[in-house]
C-alpha cells in the first residue's frame, strides 16, 4: 500500500483482511433458507423459461418431457463409464438442458452449504475476487449470488472458466434473470477456455478462493497428475491468504481420486485447511479414502417432478446432496488445532495391527456420515496415519449417554474414543473398532 507523504511515498504491508462473521440476522436468514431444502424460486422458473426458449415449445410439453428424460439418462450411463470412454462435452443443446433439470438443483444447493461451511470457518472476506473453474451453467456463481443476498454488506466478484458453448448460453441466461445488476455480486461474463491451456487468458491477478466444483474429474484425461498440474498452476493467482475448494462426486471412484489428489497437492506445496488433520503430524496417504459430507435432501422443483410423473420415476430424481471437498492453501492454516504426540495416551492407527483383540485409546476425525444402518452403526474414522481405513463400528444396543456422540458429531470432528476393541475385518481388509456401552467418546473442540 502506498501513502502520499510530503511528496514522497510511505509504502506499507496492506493489513490482511479480516474473516467476515455472519451476524445474527444474517445467520438467522441462512437458516432459514437451509430448512425450506428449495433451490429459489426465480431461478427454478428461469430454468423452465430458457428450455422453453430454447426447444421452442413449453417445457413442459410431453415430447419436451421425453427428450429431456432420454438426455438425463444418456448423461448417467456417460458418467458411469471408465474416464477414457466417457464424452460429456456438452456440445449438445439437450445434455445441458438435462444437467440443468437434474443436475443443477443439487449442486446448487450443495454450493450453499460449502459456502455456509466457508463462512463458519472464516474463510470468507468482506470483499473477494473468486474464480470457478468449469462453471457449466453457473451454478457456483448463480449460489454465490444467492447466498449473498442474505449478508448485509458482503461483497464479492465472480469470475469463471469453461468451454462448452451450450453451458455458456445457459449461464448467461441464468444470470440476466437472477443476479441483479449493480448488487453486491458482480457475475462476470464466462470466459470461454480450455483450463488445462489458460495462460493466454485475461484474468484479475490474484483471487481470494477458487473453486472446482464437479470438474476434475469430468477432464478428458483426469489422471492425478493432470488435474494437480491445474489445481497448482492456478493456485500462482491465489492470495497468500486465499483458500481453494475442490468439490467432487461422493462415489467411490471420484472421492478416493480427489483425496489422492489433494496427497499430491500436497507435495506440491500447498497446504490442507480442511476436513483432514494430520493428528500425529506426518502426512497420511489416503488409503483407500472413501469420505464424502452429506447434507439434507432437497425439495423437488416442479420440473422434476413433472420429469419424474412416469413408470420409472426414480431415475429422474435427484435430490441426495452427497459430496467430497477439500481445502486447501498456501499457508499453513487449519480448520483446528490438535496435535498428538508420543506422550499423548492413545495409540496411532498405524500401530493398530499390534494390538488387534485389545482393547485401547483413540483419537481421530469422523470422516463419514452414517455408513451402516438402524442394528449398527458404522462410521469411518482418520488420525491421519492409517495404512488401512479404520471404521468405529456401534452395535445399537450398546449405545449410552457415554458413546452417543458419535452418531450426532459432526462430519470431521475429532472424536476421542477411550476403550474401544480392535479388530480386523478381513473381507474389507480394515480395523474395525468395537465401541460398546464401556467405551466413553467426546469430541475435541480446539
Ligand atoms: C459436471 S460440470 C460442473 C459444473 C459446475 N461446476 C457444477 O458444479 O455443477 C463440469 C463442467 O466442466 C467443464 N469442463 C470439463 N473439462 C473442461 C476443460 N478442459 N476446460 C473447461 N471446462 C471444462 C464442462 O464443460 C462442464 O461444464
Amino acid at each position: 500500500m502506498a501513502k502520499k507523504i510530503e511528496g514522497d511515498f510511505e509504502i506499507s504491508r496492506i493489513p490482511p483482511a479480516q474473516p467476515y462473521v455472519l451476524n445474527q440476522e444474517e445467520s438467522k436468514r441462512q437458516d432459514a433458507f437451509f430448512t425450506e431444502r428449495s433451490i429459489p424460486h426465480v431461478l427454478a422458473q428461469s430454468i423452465e423459461q430458457y428450455i422453453t426458449k430454447k426447444v421452442g415449445r413449453e417445457w413442459n410439453h410431453p415430447v419436451i418431457i421425453e427428450r429431456l428424460r432420454r438426455a438425463i439418462v444418456a448423461q448417467k450411463d456417460d458418467y458411469w463409464k471408465p474416464a477414457q470412454k466417457r464424452s460429456l462435452q456438452y456440445t449438445k443443446g439437450y445434455s445441458v438442458l438435462g444437467y440443468l433439470a437434474y443436475h443443477f438443483p443439487v449442486y446448487f444447493m450443495q454450493t450453499e452449504y460449502l459456502l455456509m461451511m466457508l463462512a463458519r470457518d472464516g474463510l470468507l472476506k468482506k470483499s473477494m475476487n473468486i474464480l470457478d473453474i468449469g462453471t457449466g451453467p453457473g451454478v457456483v456463481p448463480l449460489a454465490i449470488a444467492d447466498f449473498y443476498s442474505r449478508l448485509d454488506d458482503a461483497r464479492a466478484t465472480v469470475w469463471s472458466l469453461e468451454r462448452s458453448e451450450e453451458h455458456i448460453e445457459a449461464f448467461t441466461y441464468l444470470r440476466n434473470a437472477c443476479v441483479p445488476p449493480g448488487g453486491r455480486v458482480s457475475v462476470k461474463p464466462p470466459v470461454k477456455t480450455d483450463i488445462r491451456t489458460i495462460d493466454r487468458v485475461a484474468l484479475p491477478d490474484t483471487f481470494d478462493l477458487l473453486i472446482f466444483s464437479n470438474v476434475l474429474n469430468e477432464l478428458v484425461d483426469p489422471t492425478t497428475d493432470v488435474q494437480a498440474d491445474i489445481v497448482t498452476q492456478l493456485s500462482e493467482r491465489l492470495a497468500p491468504d486465499g483458500s481453494i475448494l475442490i468439490v467432487e462426486p461422493a462415489d467411490e471412484e471420484n472421492a478416493i481420486r480427489m483425496r489422492n489428489l489433494t496427497i499430491t497437492l500436497l507435495k506440491k506445496g500447498l497446504s490442507i485447511f480442511g476436513p483432514c488433520l494430520f493428528l500425529w503430524g506426518s502426512t497420511c496417504t489416503a488409503p483407500r479414502c472413501w469420505s464424502f459430507e452429506t447434507a439434507p435432501a432437497i425439495r423437488l422443483p416442479r420440473l422434476m417432478e413433472t420429469l419424474a410423473y412416469c413408470e420409472d420415476s426414480y431415475r429422474y430424481v435427484n435430490t441426495d446432496i452427497k459430496y467430497s471437498y477439500a481445502i486447501l492453501r498456501r499457508d499453513t492454516l487449519k480448520r483446528k488445532s490438535y496435535h498428538l504426540s508420543a506422550g499423548s495416551r492413545f495409540l496411532r492407527f498405524s500401530k493398530l495391527h499390534l494390538h488387534v483383540g485389545k482393547r485401547i485409546n483413540v483419537a481421530g476425525l469422523k470422516m463419514s456420515a452414517e455408513l451402516g444402518d438402524a442394528r449398527s452403526h458404522v462410521f469411518k474414522l482418520c488420525d491421519g496415519t492409517a495404512k488401512i481405513p479404520v471404521y468405529a463400528v456401534l452395535p445399537s444396543y450398546h449405545i449410552s449417554p457415554e458413546n452417543d456422540l458419535i452418531t450426532s458429531a459432526p462430519y470431521g470432528s475429532i472424536l476421542e474414543l477411550r476403550n474401544v476393541l480392535v479388530r480386523y475385518n478381513r473381507q474389507h481388509d480394515a480395523y474395525n473398532l468395537l465401541v460398546n456401552r464401556n467405551t466413553r467418546i467426546n469430541i475435541e473442540n480446539s
